[in-house]
């Protein structure tokens, strides 16, 4: 299992390097996918629900992607519980910029009316909103223990971890494996190997954002987390080698988070785990 995760992070960083390298080659323009920006709409799927507290619109509770949330209790061998995974379309995912060019943009919500004229949308369009969301977000101050940074490169995601971590230090990348295409995102998983726990005393994770460009959105707590690496079998064969983590000291969360109501808890008196969507990625020092 060690061996598959390690490849697993591998494959990831190749795949981002390599987008990387392309988007170097690119022409100058913006890449706002082949004019799909339905990346950039807004759904309750885009929205992490792990990390902020919920707002009531998006906070149905019949809502299929909030069956990521479990107990510590729920991991272990030959457990099966329902688990939504998401699927997303490579081709359609907002493109990653070299860090020179993404530099070259202002980020920041107080550059909202040059942003959406420099993107071509609308003011009131779905698009805009979404933008306004994400540099909002962006520009909310961590909060107390939190340390928080949005990236527009890969450049920059590992310059803040590095900064985090020591600038001496390894990373490991923590992720999902992607769902197949013929995978449903709601089915039974069964957990088919004892979960394997990675000793980190601190994770950053990372989460996108919808944005004309690849956003990552990266935050660190201090309090203690669980992390897993659990390797999972649908009922229709699917695999999935997932990431996830328990947090263990949830007595700072929002009362209103989702996640205390799918799971019957209130801050502070129990943990909340949930798995990783595979376009979030998880940093820890390695070796841990
Ligand atoms: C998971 O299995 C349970 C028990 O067999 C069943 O009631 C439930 O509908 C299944 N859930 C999904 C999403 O298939």
């Amino acid at each position: 299992m060690h061996l598959l995760f390690a490849s697993w992070s591998l494959v990831i960083l190749h795949a981002l390097l390599i987008l990387l390298i392309a988007q170097g080659n690119s022409a100058r323009k913006i890449p706002i996918a082949n004019g799909n920006e339905d990346h950039l709409l807004l759904t309750t799927h885009d929205h992490d629900h792990s990390s902020y507290p919920s707002s009531s619109h998006m906070n149905h509770m019949d809502d299929p992607a909030l069956n990521v949330f479990f107990n510590p209790e729920d991991l272990r061998l030959g457990k099966t519980m329902p688990i939504y995974f998401s699927k997303k379309d490579p081709s359609l995912s907002p493109k990653l910029l070299p860090k020179q060019e993404a530099d070259s943009i202002p980020f920041s919500i107080s550059n909202l009316p040059y942003l959406l004229e420099f993107f071509s949308f609308p003011q009131d369009s779905p698009q805009a909103k979404a933008i306004a969301y994400t540099l909002t977000q962006c520009d909310l101050e961590p909060t107390k223990g939190e340390s928080k940074f949005c990236a527009t490169s890969l450049e920059s995601m590992l310059d803040f971890a590095s900064a985090q971590f020591g600038s001496n230090t390894q990373l490991k990348v923590l992720t999902t494996s992607p769902l197949s295409n013929s995978a449903t995102l709601l089915q039974n998983y069964t957990v088919l190997e004892p979960p394997k726990e990675i000793l980190a005393p601190r994770m950053i994770a990372c989460h996108t954002m919808p944005y004309p460009y690849a956003v990552f959105y990266c935050h660190s707590q201090e309090s203690e987390n669980w992390l897993y690496q659990v390797f999972l079998g649908g009922e229709n064969g699917e695999r999935i080698d997932a990431a996830a983590v328990c947090h263990m000291d949830t007595s700072q969360w929002d009362r209103s988070h989702v996640a205390f109501q799918v799971l019957g808890a209130e801050p502070g008196t129990s943990p909340v785990c949930h798995f990783f969507p595979s376009d979030n990625l998880g940093w820890v020092p390695f070796p841990t």
